[in-house]
């Protein structure tokens, strides 16, 4: 049986609309997709082994409902499982890519008949990744973060090469939109702040900032529609202020909930104003509610 989607076929197979907005997808870059794709609709599911797989039919019609799936990276981080719940919320069906598959099916609401959960250690290499993310993934959240344990190394192999991994695997498979979760003071060092405490912190610990800078890079170099989105410090609370925006290189301090991180990721992809582009983004309860497509427009692409 279909279920609610964000996407609602009209008029023409390939003529796409959002709820959010009056834009037909089909003029997006993210959502130049195939047709086969696009009228791929959610029948049903089924547990097979340890995975929960779901069935996906193919149905020409025309008003058919249809939905876009995306791949989430580190879906049982604090952050990961809010923009998986923050996808279906919105109708998207999701992919959600995990180290620990009982672990994610106590955190994730797997019951839900438009979530996959799939097994993804982006330390294990592009192929199988390329295996987890599959030939029906529209696009790529990275949200993973290494954790802190006895590996020095281990913000290297997740933060850096994991991140890099995903990246190749995506260009593997075609899939061309990728939406990483970094962090502000990145590129600290280039911005005088390299006697930030905070700087100075996460790169004694790994190096870790560098790593995920070097990562940013490789992204930027792939040719792959990105949006990177560089927070301050994450909270667990609900948001306190509104979403401040800024280009890459410019905010060293701020804080900012996981639900509008996870927020300013999925509704980068609804907006094509986000497309390669890096934000920086903290909560401000002086910072004046603006819509999304007016905070990713005032970034300008470099
Ligand atoms: N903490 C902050 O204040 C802050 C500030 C700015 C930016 N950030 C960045 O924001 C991102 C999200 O942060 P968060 O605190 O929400 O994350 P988190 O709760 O620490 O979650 C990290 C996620 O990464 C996954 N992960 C770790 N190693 C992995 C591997 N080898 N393969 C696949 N997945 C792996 C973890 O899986 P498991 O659940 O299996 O462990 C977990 O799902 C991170 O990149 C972080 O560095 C954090």
């Amino acid at each position: 049986m279909a279920t609610i989607s964000p996407l609602i076929l009209r008029t023409s197979p390939l003529c796409l609309w959002t709820p959010h907005s009056n834009k037909p997808l089909s003029s997006l870059p993210f959502f130049t997709i195939p047709k086969s794709k696009a009228l791929s609709i959610l029948c049903s599911t089924k547990m097979e082994g340890s995975e929960i797989t779901e069935d996906v039919a193919e149905n020409s019609g025309a008003n058919e409902i249809v939905k876009k799936k995306i791949f989430v990276a580190g879906a049982t981080g604090s952050t990961g499982k809010r923009i998986v719940e923050q996808l279906l919320a919105k109708g998207f069906q999701v992919k959600a890519g995990v180290r620990d598959l009982d672990k994610a099916k106590n955190s994730l609401s797997h019951d839900n008949p438009a979530l996959q959960i799939v097994k993804a250690d982006v330390t294990e290499g592009s192929e199988k990744l390329s295996e987890a993310i599959g030939d029906d993934s529209e696009a790529v959240i990275c949200a993973t973060g290494f954790r802190p344990g006895w590996d020095l190394f281990a913000p290297w192999k997740v933060d850096n090469f994991g991140t890099v991994n995903l990246v190749e695997a995506c260009r593997k498979l075609g899939v061309n939109r990728f939406i990483l979760i970094s962090s502000i003071l990145v590129n600290g060092a280039a911005m005088g702040q390299i006697l930030n405490p905070a700087y100075i912190f996460l790169n004694v610990f790994g190096l870790t900032l560098i790593a995920k800078l070097q990562a940013e890079q490789y992204i930027r170099k792939s040719g792959i529609n990105y949006t990177i989105i560089r927070p301050g410090g994450l909270r667990n609370e609900p948001p306190a202020g509104n979403i401040f925006m800024e280009p890459e290189d410019t905010l060293y301090e701020g804080t900012i909930s996981r639900d509008q991180v996870a927020e300013v990721a999925v509704e980068a992809l609804l907006h094509p104003e986000a497309s390669y582009k890096v934000v920086e983004i903290v909560s401000r309860a002086d910072a004046p509610k603006r819509s999304y497509e007016d905070l990713f427009r005032s970034i300008k692409q470099r």
